[in-house]
């Protein structure tokens, strides 16, 4: 039998589930093993069941012989040596908590699908105005529904425009982080996510906890996508600009920028929008 790969991230093989070990001599693994006193342990090795046998054995690392037995918990496969003994560096470097996410991702069977966007313009056009998710993490993670925006170019790049009301606890949080995700569904919005995360704020209560999302880390910025709206574009605020209210038309300004009206009222006074133009860095799909 041979593991189950589910996906390739630049010449590298993630493996998610291990139906049983394959030992191949041309792949090099990074590893972790979780040993008996609950610590990690990260190598590296072109056999990781031989590699494994060799630890419980007590002829592995130092560290673990006295910590015996250990458990495989994670790995990566790699067809070139030196990204692989590059990786194995980097992870061994990682705090605890860093590891743990790496397995929990596994466990929680976290994959992504780079994308080329273009290909997906019409489904994240058309689901937009129904409601989407703009993300952002300031050390505190929150996400609220949009339903206005654009997917395009800007100065060469591919951009993501979001309009944030000043009222939103998310206008707060994108200034702060100068980042965001996009997170989109692929089959149709979730009414209860637009619910919680287009009605409520995060000034007053964890959406994500609330509507029960999934975080899954992003690939290049801080922060998270959802597993639920897997379709996934991390981007870096390029610019920002507030609205002028009085060069928006008349009949659009009065209707939604109503001034002198209850401050009770959505759209009231001079809650209008700034526009953050987003840099998109990344883009997958969550699978
Ligand atoms: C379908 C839908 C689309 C929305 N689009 C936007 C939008 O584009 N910009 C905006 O500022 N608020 C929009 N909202 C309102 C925010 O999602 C809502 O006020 C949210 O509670 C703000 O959360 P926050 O305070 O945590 O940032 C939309 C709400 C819904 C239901």
């Amino acid at each position: 039998m041979t593991p189950e790969v589910v996906t390739e991230l630049s010449g590298m093989h993630l493996f998610w589930r291990i139906p049983c070990f394959l030992t191949n001599e041309e792949m090099n693994y990074v590893y972790l093993v979780r040993c008996t006193d609950d610590t990690l342990y990260c190598g590296w090795t072109t056999d990781l069941q031989a590699r494994l046998k060799a630890h419980n054995c007590g002829r592995g690392a130092r560290y673990t012989r006295s910590r015996l037995p250990v458990e495989l918990v994670y790995f990566e496969e790699y067809e070139d040596k030196g990204e692989a003994l590059s990786r194995e560096w980097h992870v061994k470097r990682m705090t605890r908590k860093e590891k743990l996410k790496l397995i929990y991702q596994k466990e929680a069977g976290a994959m992504k699908e780079k994308i080329n966007i273009t290909e997906y313009a019409n489904l994240i056009t058309e689901t937009l105005p129904k409601g989407i998710l703009l993300n952002t993490n300031n050390g505190r993670f929150n996400s609220m529904v949009i339903g206005w925006g654009h997917l395009g170019t800007l100065w060469g790049l591919p951009t993501f425009v979001v309009y944030v009301r000043q009222s939103r606890y998310t206008k707060a949080q994108l200034d702060q982080s100068g980042e965001f995700t996009i997170s989109v569904p692929l089959e149709g919005i979730i009414p209860s996510i637009n619910r919680i995360c287009g009605a409520k704020s995060g000034r007053d209560t964890d959406k994500a906890a609330e509507a029960g999302l999934t975080l899954v880390d992003a690939e290049t910025i801080h922060t998270p996508g959802i597993k639920e709206y897997p379709l996934t574009l991390e981007c870096r605020i390029l610019y920002a600009q507030d609205q002028d209210l009085m060069k928006i038309p008349k009949d659009i300004r009065e209707r939604m920028y109503p001034q002198d009206v209850p401050g009770t009222h959505p759209m009231a006074n001079r809650d209008f929008h700034t526009m953050y133009v987003g840099q998109i860095v990344d883009a997958y799909i969550i699978r």
